[in-house]
């Protein structure tokens, strides 16, 4: 299904994110035929732009990120259009009034709208309001929606509040809390593996499962965003978000239908089972590192106390490992380790379900475990393991792996990257892939005493850059007998 006919309008429009990723999805939308003639962008910040300059901004920055050429090009920035406004004065939205009926106007687009927060979120609260001073908001002439993005608060307080805020002015249908981490097509193929095979449910849970691990790490630094990390660390902007999101496609209940209800509830159901943290357990049981200097792919790196706009008595957290228990009868017992870093050896974002072992060890005690990797990114795919006869005399058992890899895949061309898929679904009116706030507030309870932990300036390690983090966070879980993975290139196509 293609998008909706609709006007596109970007808030932070001159900003990182747009020319990065919001744009060049859309054009990838249009190149593809998914986003048909009749649409249009507005583009809309405090610079001062005229359409033309918008345009040759935004085709640079697609010429750059998709090399992109040729007329489909031309085409689609004839699209794009821009309105400086001051973003916080209501007033000042009355401009966008009859560049929004002109738009919808010349491109047939029957008053369809879809507004993008890709501002600072101190804005978050004050567009929906300003555009509902202007009965921007109201559906009488086409619907409106608005796709927020992340952060969707600072803390549960702070999100709650935001919620009020924008419900005043937008109902829940129309309002879309973008995780690009759901829009990525193996954390939807979890889905699949997990309620199209039967092969998998009887064993996915408490009774076959010894615990789970999900890593999202990345090799690089908070580069040029210093100053906007050192408020958020890897708890706001990894963890509270992206990684729990991950941790409820994997323990979610099978939903009776996929859409947008039936899925939400029971993502929502799961996170509301996070066993919540005491301030004992946030002790025991969280781990926060900092990065210092050290060899990333063989170059030298700078701490992070040495980065642009970090400063230099900063505590924030740019690693963190906690193990994460889930309160239901699918899952008692079984610990969820999850940890995400920046400056750790390599990038990669896993799941490992580590089965448990025979209940008796017949041909050796080092028999190895079984484990299902499913590799989220890069070199996406699925690998099982588990112990085959060792050739020769006896009968010693070694690991042996079965891999799927989606480059194998012939279609694999056709795939929408994350923010494609999620723009498409916002302009078809699908919120299934996007937060509901039942379930952001959820993330959020549970990460309130690790956030009221790090206030209170709770203990960061130091750990050296391309190390995976601080040696305490092996411990974590090495004092429950389990170690972490270090996973590898090991999808890489064998040539
Ligand atoms: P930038 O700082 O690059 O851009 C912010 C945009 O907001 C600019 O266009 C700025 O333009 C505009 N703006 C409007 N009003 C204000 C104001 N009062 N103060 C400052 N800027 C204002 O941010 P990003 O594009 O990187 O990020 C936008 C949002 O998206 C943020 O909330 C961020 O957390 C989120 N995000 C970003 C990601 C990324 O990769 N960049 C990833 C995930 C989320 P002007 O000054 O012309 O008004
Ligand atoms: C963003 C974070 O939301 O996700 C970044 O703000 C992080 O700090 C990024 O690098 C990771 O996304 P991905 O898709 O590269 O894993």
């Amino acid at each position: 299904m293609n998008a909706e006919n609709s006007c596109v309008v970007i808030f932070g429009a001159s900003g990182d994110l747009t020319f990065r990723k919001l744009i060049p999805a859309l054009y990838n939308l249009y190149k593809i035929g998914k986003l048909g003639e009749h649409f249009s962008v507005l583009g809309v910040a405090r610079s001062e732009l005229s359409d033309e300059s918008f345009r040759q901004k935004m085709r640079d920055a697609l010429v750059k990120f998709e090399k992109a050429s040729g007329p489909k090009l031309d085409e689609f920035c004839e699209h794009l259009y821009y309105q400086a406004i001051n973003t916080s004065s209501v007033v000042d939205y009355a401009k966008l009034l009859p560049r929004l009926d002109e738009l919808h106007d010349r491109y047939q687009t029957g008053g369809n709208t879809l507004y993008y927060l890709s501002t600072p979120p101190s804005l978050y609260g004050t567009i929906p309001e300003c555009l509902a001073a202007h009965g921007l908001t109201t559906e009488e002439f086409g619907w409106k929606r608005i796709i927020v993005e992340k952060p969707f608060g600072y803390d549960i307080e702070t999100a709650k509040k935001l919620d009020v805020q924008i419900h005043k002015c937008f109902e829940e249908h129309q309002i879309y809390r973008i995780d690009h981490y759901l829009g990525k097509e193996t954390v939807q193929n979890l889905l699949v593996l997990r309620f199209s095979n039967g092969l998998f449910e009887p064993l996915w849970n408490r009774n076959f499962i010894d615990y789970v691990e999900i890593t999202g790490a990345e090799s690089i630094g908070v580069e040029d965003r210093g100053g906007y990390y050192d408020d958020s660390g890897a708890m706001r902007d990894m963890f509270q978000n992206h990684l729990l999101q991950v941790l409820a496609m994997v323990a979610m209940e099978p939903p009776a239908i996929i859409n947008a209800n039936s899925m939400r509830d029971e993502v929502a159901k799961v996170l509301h089972c996070l066993h919540p943290l005491s301030e004992e357990d946030v002790k025991n049981d969280v781990i926060l590192g900092q990065y210092a200097r050290g060899l990333v792919d063989g170059e030298e790196v700078v701490g992070y106390l040495e980065e642009k706009g970090v400063p230099a008595d900063s505590n924030t957290e740019t690693f963190m490992a906690v193990k994460c228990e889930i309160d239901n009868w699918r899952w008692a017992g079984v610990p969820f380790y999850v940890r995400t870093g920046k400056r750790l050896p390599t990038r990669v974002t896993e799941i490992v379900i580590h089965f448990k072992t025979t209940p008796h060890p017949v041909f050796s005690q080092n028999a190895p475990e079984n484990k299902l990797i499913i590799r989220v990114q890069p070199d996406e795919g699925i690998s099982m393991r588990f112990g085959l006869k060792k050739p020769g005399a006896g009968f010693e058992a070694k690991e042996v792996s079965m891999d799927f890899r989606y480059s194998d895949l012939s279609s694999t061309s056709s795939l929408l990257t994350a923010y494609e898929r999620l723009l498409l679904d916002a302009l078809k009116g699908d919120a299934t892939l996007f937060a509901r706030t039942d379930a952001v507030h959820a993330c959020w309870r549970f990460v309130q005493p690790i956030l009221d932990y790090k206030a209170n300036r709770g203990r960061v390690y130091e750990y050296e850059s391309g190390t995976w983090g601080p040696t305490e966070a092996d411990k974590l879980i090495a004092k429950h007998g389990r170690v972490w993975r270090k996973p590898s290139g090991m999808m890489k196509k064998k040539v």
